[in-house]
């Protein structure tokens, strides 16, 4: 059965110059070949891919300032997540937007996060959603009435870390209230050393790139840790969130965890072999899911 997931997070529209023969440095000019704009941020990775694999996907969020605003809804209709709960920014902000410079396997960014991540939501709006996944801790940390809005609305909750260059250990109670967090090791490590225990949410999940992940959980002490199959890396922008899609979807239809942590793998796999954050999502049909991952 597919699920009903609302994605909450900022959303930017990337900005990404192509064929760029190096990174601009000061006092100098450098001239890409191309150039795209494209939907951006974690939570909408997380939503498309949960749509790629036949799950219903909803954004929440504050659109990017016109013009901005029209390449990123487009690209959340061609995605098949539903824009209806996202709201246009306030009149006059900047607009959201990171720009990308791709230079030889690494990328610059650039960001500009003016403003709300969230519009107002209130508990009516989030009846007929079964799981709430917010795309980074920062988000949450503004809007921490959001975990209250959704046990209301009986909604299951997963939380994204992303990096913040300063973790706080009152992230710990607003971690410890969600059904699964998803951290990289890195941000688990920064978290950690500021005080946040390993062992926060129900269930911690920590992602690894090509090492793949494991998943803890708190009181049984089950300890799980999955591999990544070997690919050829592309970019690996936003392969975390394309495994948060992954995981979740199993996780929503009660698999086993080695199931959700192999269609994870498999979500991250795919990102990380094609440029973008939903590049790979073509390649996730339903068929092939169905052959590669027992359940
Ligand atoms: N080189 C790789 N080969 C195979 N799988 C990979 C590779 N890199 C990443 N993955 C898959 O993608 C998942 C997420 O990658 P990673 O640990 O880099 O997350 P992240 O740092 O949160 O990414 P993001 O840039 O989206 O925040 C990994 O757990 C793994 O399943
Ligand atoms: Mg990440």
């Amino acid at each position: 059965m597919s699920a009903r997931v609302l994605c909450a997070g900022r959303l930017y529209c990337d900005v990404v110059f192509t064929g760029s023969p190096r990174l601009p440095t000061l006092g100098t000019e450098v001239f890409a070949e191309g150039l795209s704009l494209h939907a951006g941020g974690g939570a909408f990775i997380t939503g498309a891919t949960l749509s790629a694999l036949g799950d219903h996907a909803s954004q929440l969020s504050v659109l990017p300032a016109a013009p901005f605003d029209a390449p990123v809804l487009a690209q959340l209709k061609a995605q098949n997540v539903s824009s209806k709960l996202c709201a246009a920014a306030p009149k006059g902000s900047d607009p959201q937007i990171t720009v990308a410079i791709p230079c030889g396997n690494d990328r610059a960014f650039l960001t500009r996060a003016p403003g709300a991540a969230l519009p107002s939501v209130d508990v009516a709006e989030l009846a007929g959603f079964s799981h709430l996944h917010i795309g980074e801790l920062g988000t949450l940390e503004e809007v921490p009435g959001l975990l209250d809005l959704a046990r209301e609305a009986e909604m299951t909750v997963s939380l994204d870390c992303g990096w913040q260059d300063k973790f706080s250990v009152e992230a710990a109670t607003l971690i410890e209230k969600v059904d699964v967090f998803l951290p990289n090791q890195r941000e688990l490590e920064a978290l950690m050393s500021v005080g946040v225990p390993e062992l926060c949410a129900s269930l911690t999940v920590v992602k690894n790139g090509e090492n793949g992940a494991r998943a803890i959980t708190r009181g049984q002490s089950i300890w799980l840790q999955e591999r990544s199959k070997p690919v050829p890396m592309v970019d690996a922008t936003g392969a975390g969130d394309a495994f948060n899609g992954g995981f979740v979807s199993q996780w929503l239809k009660g698999a086993s965890l080695e199931a959700c942590l192999r269609q994870g793998n498999f979500c991250g796999a795919a990102s990380v072999q094609s440029a973008g954050g939903v590049g790979g999502l073509s390649s996730l049909s339903s068929l092939e899911l169905a052959e590669t991952i027992p359940q």
